[in-house]
């Protein structure tokens, strides 16, 4: 805070911006200390940390939960969510530490404090929405896969059109989370459960989705998420062009498929084939794709992935169909020929790696 007043001593700060949500809480407070418009620093703290954001919403957006402070607080908690269940830090991202807790025998093992909630069982999808002046405009729902056995996302794609009245549900109980944290701008992603009843919120974020998705939705509309979120830092209004893809929009031309993928087992990857012949074969086989990258360095210990970070390759690819992109965007990782080479050198590590925020993107 003594640094930004020395700025804008020297050259008056008129804006305040954070792309990234490990640096919103340090902007709010520098924004709120300037007097310049950003969330708000409760709103932050209501979104970043995961118990509070559970204190606030309905109970009827939330799954059971409970706070656990030692293993005799957990077993207290697991009556009311049932078991198994989900544990998961109250701060954490990059699904880092989130885990299923299926017996108590297993609970020793954990640290504290953690948060415990119910196991949803449905569809997860992911919702990207915009607000201005507290207002909230559903962008549309992006479909979620994860690795077998794992939480961590293999995939996404964008639009999923849900059926109508899900739509509906999905986009009200995202605008109620939004205007109950105190969300008044800025795009944000939020994770939902369709249960079979009401839709039930994971999580939300004061950010467009990490893994590509502002690129999946730019691809399919042609408007760059990021782009309006900088205008509207800016002080313009941006909401009207703001798109919205729902399942009553006439036709969606495009769909756009992110996909991952992740090493079988621990061992370093000592070669990674020529991803721009990859990516040429693809083309000339008439696949639309749009990107292919690398995560990892030659020479990195590679895992099964216990957390986004995890992941070796992405690559995004359009389609006329959802199973298409989908297939499309899949195929692409599978055919880059990547040499591991498993080896005592390569450390195991437990599903509670270390957290180093720097080395990852923002997740989803
Ligand atoms: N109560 C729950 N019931 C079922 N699945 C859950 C629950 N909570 C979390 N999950 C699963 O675990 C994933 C990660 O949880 P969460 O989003 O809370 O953690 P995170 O560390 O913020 O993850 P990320 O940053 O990858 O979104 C969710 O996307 C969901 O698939
Ligand atoms: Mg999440």
């Amino acid at each position: 805070m003594a640094r930004a007043r020395t700025i804008d001593a020297r050259v008056p700060i008129t804006h305040v911006m954070a792309f990234h949500e490990y640096n919103v809480d340090l902007a709010a407070i520098v924004a709120a200390d300037l007097g310049l418009p950003f969330h708000d620093v409760e709103t932050v703290r209501s979104v970043r940390d995961k118990h509070r954001m559970r204190q606030l919403l309905d109970a009827a957006d939330s799954p059971r939960w409970a706070v656990a402070t030692d293993e005799e607080s957990l077993r207290r908690a697991v009556v009311s969510t049932g078991l198994p269940c989900i544990v998961k830090p109250r701060d954490g991202s990059g699904s880092d530490g989130v885990g299923l807790l299926g017996s108590l025998h297993d609970a020793g093992r954990l640290s504290h404090p953690l948060l415990v909630e119910q196991l949803l069982r449905g569809r997860e999808v992911s919702v990207e929405a915009f607000s201005e002046g507290g207002v909230h405009k559903v962008v549309g729902v992006t479909a979620k896969h994860q690795f077998a056995g794992s939480l961590v996302e293999e995939g996404h794609m964008f639009p999923l059109l849900l059926d109508p009245v899900d739509h509906e549900a999905v986009g009200e109980v995202v605008r109620r989370t939004l205007s109950t944290l105190g969300v008044s701008s800025g795009p944000s992603h939020t994770e939902v459960f369709l249960t079979g009843s009401e839709p039930v919120v994971v999580e939300t974020h004061l950010r467009a989705g990490g893994d590509r998705i502002p690129e999946m939705v730019q691809d399919v509309t042609g408007t760059s998420l990021v782009d309006l979120w900088i205008r509207q830092c800016l002080g313009e209004r941006i909401l009207d062009e703001v798109p919205e893809v729902s399942p009553g929009t006439d036709h969606h031309p495009t769909y756009s498929a992110t996909w991952y993928r992740g090493a079988n087992a621990t061992a370093i990857l000592a070669g990674v084939g020529d991803l721009r012949s990859v990516v040429a074969q693809h083309r000339a086989a008439g696949l639309d794709v749009r990107s292919l990258e690398l995560r990892v360095s030659v020479g990195d210990v590679v895992r099964v992935p216990t957390r986004s970070g995890d992941r070796l390759l992405v690559g995004r690819a359009c389609a006329a169909s959802p199973d298409a992109a989908r297939e499309a965007a899949r195929a692409l990782v599978a055919a880059v020929p990547v040499e591991l080479v498993t080896s005592e050198l390569a450390p195991s590590v437990t599903s509670h790696g270390s957290r180093t925020a720097a080395s990852e993107e923002p997740s989803v």
